[in-house]
């Protein structure tokens, strides 16, 4: 029985950049030249396949991949009997409605009886059937943004990052259908060795994703507000404080949350915080 997990990215498009990235963060090193189907870990149980986003979810399904990393997006699009293991907090997008920039739009009424192009036909037509509209929807699987520009529909709907895309066809984006981002998706059923692997690289995930969001601050502050300042830097159990050379002044390192750091740091040089320096973190583990 083959002990490896196999898990499958994006061959060439906005999560496959990222994907590869996190799994490095993760410590795992293999190759990925290019026009590689496959690729064995050299350092990890993990056989890497580089494949078309849209159809990861199919193939981890079929047990051809284990796990996978695919966007939201296509996974509430089809339905599969996969589980989501984790959200990923990178291949932000959103799917959205837009007209050629010459299509007077007020509301999504202004779609009613029109045609509209998508590659995600169930859920824009739950969409639409929520907002109690009637249109003609006209599946494609790719270029979408195209589509009225050969007259081949009145609308898109379609992924939305950078909105270059829709820049560069003419047009506007007027509704947010969903938002999304990337994560990662497991068959059920894993046999019991893979299972570990999993867990064992999902404690990896969780821990480069932890460092992400936190910084490593340290600082020299003076006694009288070191309480104070202990209140607002709680860390991940509580602070070290150590005394300086100089009389009155401690060193006091902590983490801090990246999402409220510069609120933190204002604070702090308000209590009379001096010499704050702050550094990113590789890994942290609770
Ligand atoms: C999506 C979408 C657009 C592009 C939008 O494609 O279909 O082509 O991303 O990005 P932008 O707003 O930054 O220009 P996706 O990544 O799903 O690739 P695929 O269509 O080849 O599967
Ligand atoms: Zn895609």
């Amino acid at each position: 029985m083959n002990q490896n997990l196999k898990i499958a990215i994006q061959k060439s498009g906005r999560l496959s950049e990222d994907s590869i990235s996190l799994l490095r963060k993760c410590g795992i090193r293999f190759d990925n030249g290019f026009g590689k189907l496959k690729s064995v870990a050299r350092n990890f149980p993990l056989e890497i396949f580089f494949l078309r986003d849209d159809d990861i979810p199919q193939y981890v399904e079929d047990k051809v991949a284990d796990i996978g990393i695919v966007g939201e997006n296509i996974l509430a699009e089809e339905k599969r009997a996969i589980e989501i293991i984790k959200s990923l907090g990178f291949g932000k997008c959103r799917l959205a409605l837009a007209v050629p920039k010459s299509f007077t739009y007020d509301s999504i009424k202004d779609l009613g009886g029109k045609k509209i192009a998508t590659s995600y036909p169930k859920i824009l037509s739950d969409f639409l059937a929520r907002h109690s509209v009637t249109a003609e929807i006209h599946t494609i699987s790719g270029s979408v943004e195209i589509a009225p520009s050969i007259g081949l529909a009145d609308a898109v709907c379609d992924l939305v990052s950078s909105g270059s895309t829709l820049f560069s066809n003419g047009l506007r984006e007027v509704e947010t259908v969903m938002q999304s981002e990337a994560a990662l998706v497991a068959r059920p059923n894993l046999d019991a060795p893979q299972q570990l692997i999993l867990d064992k690289l999902t404690f990896r995930l969780t821990a480069v994703k932890a460092a992400e969001q936190n910084k490593y601050i340290l600082l020299n502050a003076p006694d009288r507000s070191l309480e104070e300042i202990i209140k607002i830097l709680p860390g991940i159990k509580s602070p070290t404080v150590m005394p300086l050379a100089e009389k009155g002044w401690s060193s006091v390192h902590s983490v801090i949350a990246e999402n409220d750091f510069w609120e933190v740091i204002e604070t702090l040089k308000d209590k009379g915080a001096e010499g704050i320096l702050v550094l990113s973190i590789d890994q942290m583990i609770g």
